[in-house]
């Protein structure tokens, strides 16, 4: 049975309220620039298991600490590199990610047992809130693991009913914040600041692991939220927090390895738009995710619209994984890999059921 609603638009009060709780030790999804995130006070052990325990996430996927200032900074990380100190000053507060060395202070539950930690100070209602609870905020996105991630409060409602959500409306860039890491520097998940707008900075930035087009493995069992057995809702066979087989030697991000953003249906991403349209022809009963400059080839098929512009492809790809239109399986043409691109093509490649 779903509890009622307790989805708050922001306000002065509820962020009150909001920060209250995540001070009592408890669990509170909020808005970010990027995507919804499930918070709770990071350097409370207790609290920070809730939220693997809710999200059913694997106790090795470290969790990002979200931090108002620098002061907060230091108390969760230790030595900065330079390159990290100029990432900083360009684009915090904002959607990037710096994985640093941790400090002991930090429960080795948040960083997943390793000697690093990933901070992002955040930008808007996320860091008032922070601001205002005053102790730094644990925050993987606000979905049940494996499913997309959450860009409106009715997406994360629907992956915990009951939770307190504060509503600041649809996320402003639609996609996760980019992870790097140091010495050398390097991107460990692309996300919404692209390569080039690193390399402006960082010129000695590492070429990130070029992820092969490869289906995630297959065959084992699907693991519940609660970690009972049971199977995630709406989920294909063979989906869930299993690993992925492994993407060459690169080192990655450790949630990098397991499945995400699992639709509730089949997902193909076509490679060329001649066999996506062929495909289609075959199964008129498939619903087709279109940029705009897309949609007048497939008049005759039911449709979810992307927008227009990659910005806009990124900002709607979530709750496009999430639609609950008809169609039997989903259908998706890959985009160019540049800019935002490649952060949007990891998605759809993680989401994927078969690419052809
Ligand atoms: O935009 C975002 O990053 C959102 C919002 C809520 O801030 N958060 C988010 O968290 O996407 P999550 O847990 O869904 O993804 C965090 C990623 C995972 O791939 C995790 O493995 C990686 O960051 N990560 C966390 N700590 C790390 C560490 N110490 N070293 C390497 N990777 C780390
Ligand atoms: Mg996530």
């Amino acid at each position: 049975m779903r509890r009622a609603s307790n989805v708050h638009p922001v306000t002065l009060r509820s962020l009150r309220a909001a920060a209250a709780r995540l001070r009592r030790g408890e669990l509170v999804a909020f808005p970010t620039e990027t995507v919804y995130g499930l918070g709770a006070n990071a350097l409370d052990e207790k609290a920070v298991g809730r939220i693997f325990r809710a999200k059913g996430r694997p106790a090795d996927n470290p969790i990002i600490i979200h931090v108002s200032d620098r002061t907060m900074l230091r108390k969760v990380a230790g030595r900065v590199p330079a390159a990290a100190k100029a990432l900083m000053k360009a684009f915090w507060p904002g959607p990037l990610t710096l994985v640093l060395p941790k400090k002991p202070f930090v429960p080795s539950l948040v960083t997943g047992g390793l000697d690093t930690v990933a901070v992002r100070m955040p930008e808007g209602v996320a860091r008032d809130l922070i601001r205002l609870a005053g102790v730094p905020v644990a925050a993987p996105s606000a979905n049940l693991s494996g499913r997309p991630s959450p860009t409106t409060a009715a997406h994360v409602a629907h992956d915990f009913p009951g939770l307190f959500v504060l509503d600041g409306g649809p996320t402003a860039h639609g996609l996760e914040s980019t992870v790097v890491a140091f010495d050398p520097p390097r991107i460990l998940r692309h996300g919404a600041v692209t390569e080039e707008d690193l390399r402006v900075l960082l010129p000695s930035l590492t070429k990130a692991p070029v992820r092969r087009l490869t289906r995630p493995a297959r065959g084992k069992p699907d693991v519940s939220p609660k970690g009972n057995g049971r199977r995630l809702m709406n989920r294909g066979p063979s989906r869930g927090t299993q690993k992925r087989e492994p993407v060459g030697a690169a080192a990655v991000s450790p949630g990098t390895k397991y499945v995400h953003y699992a639709p509730s249906r089949p997902l193909i991403l076509f490679r060329r738009k001649s066999s996506l349209l062929a495909h289609a022809e075959a199964h008129p009963d498939a619903l087709v995710l279109c940029p705009a400059w897309l949609a007048p080839f497939f008049a005759a098929w039911r449709v979810v619209r992307l927008g227009d512009s990659i910005e806009e492809i990124a900002r709607s790809l979530f709750a496009a994984l999430r639609t609950r239109r008809k169609g039997t399986e989903l259908l998706v043409l890959a985009v160019p890999r540049r800019g935002l691109g490649r952060a949007v093509m990891d998605r759809l490649e993680r989401a994927a059921t078969r690419i052809v």
